[in-house]
């Protein structure tokens, strides 16, 4: 089968090839998809510059989203079947024409829903769902900062919010990214490149701050965002974009200016910090996954949730593709399609 190989790390144009593999075999389990397009994270770009611990030795495969046809059942699954159009989680690859993945992390798609809009409900939505509604559970009324709101992830998390009826507070670095905000019901769209948000949030809460944080920037974000928190307010970091494309010592600062927090700091003013790494949480508890998919798709038929696709790139524009995620140039998700 043709599968988009990470061949070394580094620039996105060096680093892929389409070469001809092997097709996964079907474990127990599990089932074989039929690939017809995959999703980018921002995560990839982190594994093709080699800064993704949890990424498989060269020559990989990368991906972690899919959409297709189901081609092949293993033994002991249940409730899917050849023929079956879904959307599934991968754990890496996501970036061939065939895609192997445990049964509990598939979801059947309605017809309607085209393969491309489909791979953004797995990870981002899934992740955005784990976040806002199991370890938060948002509440009306809540004051909600979600930073990267213009992303894939804070997309889904901004429709959550607004579904939840909170008032959200959303940071993005330019203005087409603004309107965007606005146009996804953002009450306070912030452009971080020409105005201080924790200046700007402070302003408009009078000093008081707010509720919940969701942030994967990382660095000096989570310091602010820490001071941001009004009392019983909930932090929750999953991710670190401020740490791409930083030397050594630029990783050293970054990581420094994330502050270090003793559990009596949290205690006395009443403030959480909660990590998340969906793939710690679907190698640990695969349940928790299918658990949120199924959610994810519930949403998504009551039209709470609703992808918007940034860019559909053909499998061997690959580069362009990771080029354009990684300059912070999408708008939603970035797909690519066989
Ligand atoms: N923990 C988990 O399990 C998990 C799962 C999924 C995603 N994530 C994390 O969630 C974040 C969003 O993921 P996504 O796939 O939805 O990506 P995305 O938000 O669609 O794209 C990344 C966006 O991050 C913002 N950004 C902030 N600092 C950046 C930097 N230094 N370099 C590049 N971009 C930067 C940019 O938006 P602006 O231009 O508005 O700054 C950019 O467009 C990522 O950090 C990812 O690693 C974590």
């Amino acid at each position: 089968m043709k599968a988009v190989v990470l061949i070394k790390n580094g620039s996105a144009f060096k680093a892929f090839e389409i070469r001809e593999i092997p097709k996964p075999s079907v474990m127990q389990g599990e089932v074989l998809i039929k690939v017809a397009a995959f999703g980018l994270n921002f995560a990839d770009g982190m594994a093709r510059n080699g800064m993704y611990k949890e990424a498989p030795p060269l020559p990989a495969v990368l991906g972690y989203d899919v959409a297709g046809t189901i081609e092949e059942i293993g033994d002991g699954v249940q409730n899917l079947k050849k023929g079956d159009r879904v959307t599934a989680m991968t754990r890496f690859g996501g970036y061939a024409a065939y895609a192997v993945t445990n049964a509990s992390a598939v979801a059947i798609i309605p017809d309607q829903l085209d393969a491309a809009t489909a791979t953004a409900l797995t990870t981002q939505y899934c992740t955005a769902f784990y976040a806002a509604s199991e370890m938060v559970n948002l509440h009306n009324g809540n004051k909600v900062l979600i930073q990267s709101g213009a992303g894939g992830v804070g997309t889904a998390l901004i429709q959550f919010a607004k579904y939840k009826q909170c008032e959200i507070f959303a940071t993005a670095g330019s203005g087409d990214k603004i309107n965007y905000l606005k146009q996804l019901g953002a009450h306070h769209p912030i452009n971080y490149n020409t105005e201080n948000f924790e200046t700007v949030i402070k302003k408009i809460t009078g000093q008081k701050g707010v509720n919940v944080i969701f942030d994967a920037v990382g660095g000096k974000s989570v310091k602010k965002g820490m001071r941001l928190l009004a009392p019983g307010g909930r932090l929750v970091c999953y991710g670190a974009a401020a740490l791409s494309n930083k030397n050594i010592f630029g990783k050293i600062k970054t990581a420094l200016q994330f502050g270090f927090y003793h559990p009596a700091m949290l205690m006395m003013p009443s403030k959480s910090i909660i990590g998340i790494n969906m793939l710690a949480i679907a190698d640990s508890q695969p349940a928790v996954i299918e658990r949120c998919l199924s959610a994810v798709m519930k949403l998504y038929e009551a039209g709470i949730f609703a992808p918007e696709i940034a860019k559909v790139f053909n499998a061997n524009e690959i580069a362009e593709a990771h080029d354009f995620l990684e300059k912070r140039k999408s708008i939603g998700k970035v797909v690519v399609q066989w």
